[in-house]
């Protein structure tokens, strides 16, 4: 019997959220983070727990919640991200600080306090951007957004590295979708739901671990 227990930080808007509910309405038991810890969904499989990438002490108080709760995660989705500087010509310092405090610094010390939470043979997903591809890329914009996906990616590797044989590991491009992300957005060629029920069949396939996939494409995005 697999391990349903998932959890999906960011859930309380865009695909983080869309996720949530398509985890809960295919039988799952699922934990939500977001800043406050107030999501709207009522559903007695859900709780909602509050997680904030930016504070220490947020994950350290996060990390003992789980620990008390005793809880054995199967799949864990670090979806929460920002992208202040998206569309933006220039790096500008705050919010370049502000991209790299939630997109890789929160990322990667939350990640660290969640594994020995994992079950044996969890899934770990990263949702990265196919903006983060070295090889794809040719725009001059969003340059914090790009380097912190780039490094997210970089510590999926560095994971699948570390626990080779254990858990099965990827990094994720969502698709264009229409979230609060940035302004732009409203013209994402996808709603969350739609990206959720690409997310979720590839969270559920037996994909290669180290994977950096595009759920749009359903094919291997270029590093
Ligand atoms: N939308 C797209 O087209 C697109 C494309 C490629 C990749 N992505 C990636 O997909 C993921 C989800 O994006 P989205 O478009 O759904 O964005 P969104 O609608 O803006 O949602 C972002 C989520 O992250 C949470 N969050 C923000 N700051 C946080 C912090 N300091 N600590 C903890 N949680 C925080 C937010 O919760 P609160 O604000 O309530 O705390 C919210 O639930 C991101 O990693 C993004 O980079 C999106």
């Amino acid at each position: 019997m697999p391990n349903k227990n998932v959890l999906i930080t960011g859930a309380s808007q865009g695909i983080g959220k869309a996720l949530a509910l398509l985890f809960l309405e295919q039988g799952y038991q699922v934990l939500g983070t977001c800043r406050s810890g107030n999501i709207e969904i009522s559903h007695p499989s859900f709780e909602a727990m509050a997680l904030d990438l930016t504070q220490m002490e947020s994950i350290k108080t996060f990390e003992a919640q789980i620990a008390s709760k005793g809880t054995k995660l199967g799949i864990l989705i670090n979806n929460a991200g920002i992208g202040p500087d998206l569309g933006t010509s220039f790096p500008e310092e705050k919010s370049f600080d502000q991209t790299f405090d939630v997109n890789v610094k929160g990322q990667v010390f939350f990640t660290e306090a969640m594994i020995k939470h994992l079950a044996p043979s969890a899934k770990l997903i990263n949702v990265s951007s196919k903006m983060g591809s070295i090889e794809q890329c040719v725009g001059t914009d969003s340059v914090a957004y790009r380097m912190s996906k780039t490094a997210l990616n970089m510590y999926t590797k560095i994971l699948t590295n570390r626990y080779a044989g254990q858990f099965q590991i990827a990094t994720l491009h969502p698709g264009w979708v229409r979230t609060n992300i940035s302004g732009d957005n409203t013209k994402g060629r996808y709603a969350p739901e739609e990206s959720a029920a690409m997310i979720f069949e590839f969270v559920c396939s037996n994909f290669k671990t180290g994977i950096f996939w595009n759920v749009e494409t359903n094919s291997a995005c270029d590093w």
